[in-house]
């Protein structure tokens, strides 16, 4: 018999080659075997009734930290992001300071140490301060690649001329994450738009036209200098239609808000609660982009996750702060849409963890299978729970879908082979790594 730290037995394993009953043998933090017959370990967890999957990974979430704290911190947001069920984030640089420079992500990096409960990487934010050195930045250890806001949405990140756009473009060659809204004519509408101080006017003062222009012109340029693009957070039928003519060089996240939420309702609900760039809009769109989803137009679902305090969203709209928390109801949420038969596991699986591997490069990630990383995120599809914000980790406190009830839920989080939650409960201490990136030149110390 040979040693192993962790063997995961009885579970539904889903594996590239499809969802079978099987072991996971953990070792040193990697997948060592999918059979224990010869196998022997102190920790043996039993996943009889449940399925494993490779770990969800959340490609879109702002932690806040530094200069945020009040609304997240990286401890908190990755607390809340191993409860549900989630292996590794991605960071967004719209923090304070911006994440802009060598010095910015390795602050980022050092305030991780001991504090990050899952893996993680940092993006680096694309503006006119940083441009020309943007090639070395996008390599360095720890970065995710790149983000642009082409519109203003929170903190003071924006590159939304189209000569500054090209530069950026220009400047590296990893795939370039884009938040894609037309600052010119989310200006021109601001102000007859948002004169009437009703948050239902949210999706039309930031309307369809704001992200299918800005969306038009990135492809444009993407188009013109080579580079590849991943669009975040898309939310318009009429942009589905436009990216499914560019999948050979660009990638496409929708949200689960997007995907869960619809206007009017989500507003006359929800207040500002529901209030977040690029608005949730209406059913049409919604439809859309499910059928994006079933159409493999879209790559990856990202939360955006994006705290406010309830104090700063309770503000007279449009001064309420734009966005929601979400990393950690992504998994409960997409079970629950599994569940009504909005999309199969393996496409479920594809979208948050196969895809976000697959598009970003991550080395080791993705997939149930021998020599990858011990990151498994394990659920039960038919647990009915209920949401609620006493169960958020997130220093802002709450969710938007606070008392809903769901069908499907994260019963372990297990990264690098130890697991770090168990029956909503955390175990052992935060012990997340940066991923490693295949594009990235530069090696991790
Ligand atoms: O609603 C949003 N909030 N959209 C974004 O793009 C930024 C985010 C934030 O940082 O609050």
């Amino acid at each position: 018999m040979q040693q192993a730290d962790l063997i995961i037995k009885h579970g539904q394993l889903v594996t590239p080659s499809g969802i079978h009953s099987g072991e996971v043998v953990c070792k040193g933090g990697r997948i060592v075997a999918l059979n224990a017959r010869d196998w022997h370990a102190n920790e043996v967890i039993d996943a009889r009734g449940l399925h494993v999957l490779p770990g969800v990974i959340d490609s879109q979430v702002h932690f806040r930290e530094p200069g945020l704290e009040h609304k997240e911190t990286l401890e908190a947001g990755t607390r809340g992001a191993v409860l549900g069920g989630v292996t590794g984030v991605f960071e967004m640089p719209n923090t304070n300071p911006l994440t802009l420079d060598a010095a910015d992500l390795n602050n980022k990096l050092q305030r991780m140490q001991g504090r990050a409960w899952c893996n993680y990487a940092f993006y680096m934010g694309g503006s006119a301060d940083n441009v020309t050195q943007l090639p070395v930045l996008e390599q360095l250890p720890g970065c995710a690649g790149v983000k642009v806001f082409m519109g203003s949405s929170f903190g003071s990140l924006l590159a939304d001329e189209d000569e500054l756009l090209e530069q950026i473009l220009r400047a590296g060659k990893r795939r370039m994450a884009v938040h894609a809204e037309d600052e010119q004519r989310l200006r021109q509408r601001k102000e007859t738009i948002c004169q009437s101080r009703n948050v239902e006017d949210h999706p039309e003062w930031r309307d369809v036209e704001s992200a299918l222009n800005a969306t038009r012109r990135i492809l444009r340029l993407a188009e013109k200098t080579g580079r590849r693009l991943h669009l975040l957070h898309i939310t318009s039928a009429e942009e589905i239609a436009l990216l499914a003519q560019h999948k050979s060089r660009v990638t496409v996240e929708v949200t689960p808000h997007h995907l869960t939420m619809a206007a009017p309702d989500c507003y006359q609900r929800l207040g500002s609660l529901a209030q977040m760039n690029p608005p949730v809009r209406s059913r049409r769109h919604q439809d859309a982009l499910w059928q994006g989803i079933r159409d493999g137009v879209v790559d990856v679902i990202g939360s955006d996750h994006a705290p406010h305090t309830l104090e700063e969203k309770s503000r007279q709209w449009p001064d309420s702060p734009s966005g929601m928390t979400g990393v950690q109801t992504l998994l409960p949420v997409m079970l629950n849409h599994l569940n009504e038969g909005r999309l199969s596991l393996m496409r479920l699986v594809d979208l948050t963890s196969a895809g976000p591997a697959r598009i970003f490069g991550l080395e080791a990630k993705g997939r149930i299978a021998v020599g990858y990383d011990a990151d498994l995120t394990l659920v039960d599809l038919s647990a009915k729970r209920t949401i609620s914000n006493d169960w958020i980790a997130s220093v802002a406190g709450w969710s938007p879908y606070d008392g809903m009830e769901v069908t499907g839920w994260p019963m372990a989080t297990v990264i690098g082979g130890e697991c770090v939650m168990r029956d909503d409960e955390l175990l052992g201490e935060p012990a997340g790594q940066p991923f490693r990136f295949l594009d990235a030149e530069r090696e991790l110390e």
